[in-house]
């Protein structure tokens, strides 16, 4: 199977490090040879880590999307623009996509689904909420037979590194930033991450597919961690909480009907709560359903070889598929009123 890989930052150049690693052993368990035709960048001039191979970077999307031989498109690039056109553009050709691209997939989800459905390939996008969490599959595919209540918990990495180490080490919110940054989790706008958009984009993919409604970025109330300052996070440790940047997805009970609510806030935890000592980089998302009760999801939710991990799980669902001749099963749709915050209290 032969892949076109679309961007090698972070994500990308992580992605090629496993396959160069782990290349033999995936291809003895699944049979099949996966092998990447061609890296799009913006910049050729680029240092790159030492695993790419420049002969395979290009800066022409068509050499990728055109090209009858490849089978599968990563998309690691990030943006709506030209992400969603070089997606759709893959999907007309007849090649499977598996992306991490979670602002793209907050606005044009839906679409996109359905027009993998029409041409008969897959969309898997893993790795576009909590890094290498395998939690977008398990509510896909593992509880589509739940009711489910309630999803939530931390599921940005960036803020959650950033309120870690200025709880910590009373680190400057400047200096835990820049460190987050350095170590690959924040967004190339980090105002994604700090303003709570990308934890927004999040919620809205997760409670699409977790309570199959179409809820968009535009939906979720949202309040990030810009505002925060050290005398808050010291106000806090010194009454026994923690602040945390919390995404929560809940249906709820609004004039004698079941609505969902879906935001994004800065929450004080007490110390002792379970969300608390979720630290660094890592996510921790509950997912509560009627019959399977609560369940606790938690690992590394950024950094390029965690969320590199789920687009190589992704990319070997969608070689299997490819090979056996079927796609992944859709789930229905339904629209959804979401309620804002100010209209429970
Ligand atoms: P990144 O380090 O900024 O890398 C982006 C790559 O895409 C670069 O190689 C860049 O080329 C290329 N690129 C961007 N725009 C392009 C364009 N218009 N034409 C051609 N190439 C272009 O980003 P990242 O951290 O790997 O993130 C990639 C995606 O994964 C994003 O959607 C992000 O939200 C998502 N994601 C990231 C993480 C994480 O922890 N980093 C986790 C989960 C999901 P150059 O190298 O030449 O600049
Ligand atoms: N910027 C994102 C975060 C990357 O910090 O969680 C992972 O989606």
């Amino acid at each position: 199977m032969k892949i076109g890989l679309l961007g090698c930052g972070n994500v990308g150049s992580a992605f090629v490090k496993i396959l160069i690693d782990n290349g033999d052993s995936i291809k003895e368990r699944i049979g099949e040879n996966l092998e990447i035709s061609k890296i799009l960048v913006r910049d050729l001039n680029r240092e790159r880590d030492p695993w790419i191979n420049t002969e395979l970077l290009t800066t022409e999307a068509e050499s990728i999307v055109g090209d009858p031989e490849i089978d599968i498109v990563v998309e690691v690039m990030g943006d709506l623009n030209p992400s969603k056109s070089l997606i759709e553009a893959s999907l007309r050709r007849g090649k499977s996509v598996v992306t991490a691209n979670k602002a793209l997939l907050a606005e044009h989800y839906f679409e996109i689904e359905e027009l993998a459905e029409q041409v008969g390939r897959d969309v898997f996008f893993e790795a576009a909420v909590a890094g290498g969490i395998p939690l977008i599959r398990s509510l896909r595919v593992s509880l589509v037979g739940e009711r489910l209540s309630r999803v939530t918990g931390i599921v940005n990495g960036t803020t959650n590194f950033i309120l870690t180490r200025m709880h910590e080490e009373s680190l400057a919110f400047e200096e835990a930033l820049a460190m987050a940054q350095r170590l690959g989790y924040a967004e190339a706008d980090p105002r994604a991450d700090l303003e709570g958009y990308d934890a927004a984009a999040k919620a809205a993919i997760l409670s699409s597919i977790a309570f199959g409604m179409k809820v968009r970025f535009q939906d979720v109330l949202c309040e990030g961690i810009s505002n925060l300052t050290a005398k808050d996070v010291e106000f806090a440790s010194r009454h026994g909480f923690v602040i945390k940047l919390i995404a929560e997805c809940a249906r709820v009970q609004y004039e004698n009907s079941q609505r969902l609510s879906v935001r994004v806030f800065p929450a004080l935890l007490p110390a002792t709560h379970p969300l608390s000592s979720v630290r660094d980089a890592f996510n921790a998302i509950f997912v509560e359903g009627e019959a399977v009760g609560e369940l606790m999801f938690y690992g590394r939710g950024a950094g390029g070889l965690p969320t590199a991990s789920a687009v190589m799980g992704d990319v070997i669902d969608a070689a299997q598929n490819l090979h056996y001749g079927s796609t992944e099963r859709r789930l229905r749709r339904r629209e959804v009123k979401v309620v804002p915050l100010d209209a429970l209290e």
